[in-house]
């Protein structure tokens, strides 16, 4: 008896990863499951979208934007990983470029200030994921069984839409936040988007002391032919028994859509910790954190994704077995100080971090009926 527990603690040790430090909810899914789950440090924040308002300098709103120094103001063909020379990725073979919306308080008074993002968390992170500054953490889900086949070169994709402003509670397991209740990102006991209680598909009411987790899932079956469709969602969808949830397969994909892509998800931490004092809250109780699209609902969280990475890299990360965190078998990887120094120029020159009268794009009111 003793000797099977002794036996099964050294098999769990071995399994899990000694360079990875991974949150023990995940460790308890590793298994032939492989999920790469990586920081990209800040590449550039600009009013631009290359995706969906190509050639807009600026765009409608504002961006944050990580990986590759390929970035640009139009993106709407061509393979991204030709012609970029670095990336601020873990990876150093992944010259993909991600992108979400920016994050805003709003003041009592009226004004509004950048919410900043954060690193990941320090006792459930590798080096990298730790220091990046600014950017995003990304993952890539390849759930067995069957072969998941990575995105091709020049593939794009969107999900979320900028005008939502209703629940959907088909999307309960795409869309969701997270708000941490302490310090050292407490409340951070469950997959993301998976528990009932901890997430929300609005943005948290009240305020969060530790900051606020966003994910965002991607559809995870595709046409097998288009790298891109005109509203750049059609050319994927969601398995025929709805969205899979986080590290799951979930049903069959649609025979409109029968090849299984990787399940890709981005999370961003908000550092709203600055702006945790009550008395700076609208007099009139409304939730003050504004996504740059103008919304504090938080149901029209989108992201964009340009697929970019080099060669046949994303693929061996797929078909390889259960590697969890920022490393992977033979896959490159690349130190924190080279990928912080890879940067884009801004293209739209306006204030950023200071505080502003209207979120940028934003100055004209919305017509009133
Ligand atoms: C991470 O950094 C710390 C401090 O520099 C070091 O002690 C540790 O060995 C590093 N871990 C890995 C996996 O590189
Ligand atoms: C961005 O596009 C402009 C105009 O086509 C081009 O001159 C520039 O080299 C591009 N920058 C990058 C980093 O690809
Ligand atoms: C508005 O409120 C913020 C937060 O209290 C403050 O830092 C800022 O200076 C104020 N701006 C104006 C114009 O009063």
């Amino acid at each position: 008896m003793l000797w099977a527990t002794f036996l099964a603690l050294t098999a769990v040790a071995v399994a899990v990863p000694t360079s990875d430090n991974i949150p023990p909810y995940l460790q308890k899914r590793q298994g032939s499951t492989t999920m790469l789950r990586f920081g990209c440090s800040q590449v550039v924040i600009d009013r631009l979208d290359p995706l969906v308002n190509p050639g807009q300098a600026p765009s409608p709103h504002m961006h944050q934007i990580v990986g590759g120094n390929r970035f640009n103001t139009t993106m709407t063909t061509g393979d991204v990983s030709n012609g970029a020379t670095c990336t601020t990725c873990a990876f150093s073979e992944d010259f993909s470029n991600y992108w979400t919306a920016n994050l805003y308080f709003k003041a009592r008074n009226g004004t509004y200030k950048r919410v900043k993002q954060g690193a990941s968390a320090l006792q459930f992170s590798d080096n990298f994921s730790t220091k990046t500054d600014g950017g995003i953490l990304v993952y890539y889900v390849s759930a067995q069984p069957g072969k998941i086949t990575a995105f091709k070169p020049g593939f794009r994709m969107l999900v979320g839409d900028p005008t939502n402003r209703k629940l959907d509670t088909k999307m309960k397991m795409q869309n969701c936040y997270r708000c941490y209740t302490g310090p050292n990102f407490g409340g951070d006991t469950a997959a993301p988007c998976s528990d009932g209680k901890l997430d929300t598909q609005a943005l948290p009411k009240d305020i969060c002391k530790g900051g606020i987790r966003s994910n965002v899932l991607f559809p995870t079956c595709w046409d097998g032919t288009n790298l891109d469709s005109p509203d750049h969602k059609s050319h994927i969808a969601y398995p025929t028994t709805g969205p899979a949830a986080f590290l799951s397969l979930g049903g069959s994909c649609p025979t409109t859509h029968p090849i299984r892509i990787p399940q890709l998800m981005y999370e961003v931490v908000w550092d709203t910790t600055p702006f945790n004092n009550k008395a700076d809250w609208p007099a009139d109780g409304s939730q003050p954190f504004y996504f740059s699209y103008g919304d504090n609902t938080g149901y029209g969280q989108h992201a964009d994704y340009v697929f970019g990475w080099k060669g046949n890299e994303l693929q061996k990360g797929m078909d390889a077995s259960g590697c969890f965190g920022a490393k992977c078998k033979d896959m490159k990887n690349q130190a924190i100080e080279p990928a912080k120094k890879c940067a884009v120029s801004k293209k739209v020159n306006e204030p950023l971090d200071e505080w502003l009268t209207s979120l940028p794009g934003m100055e004209v009111p919305m017509a009133m009926a």
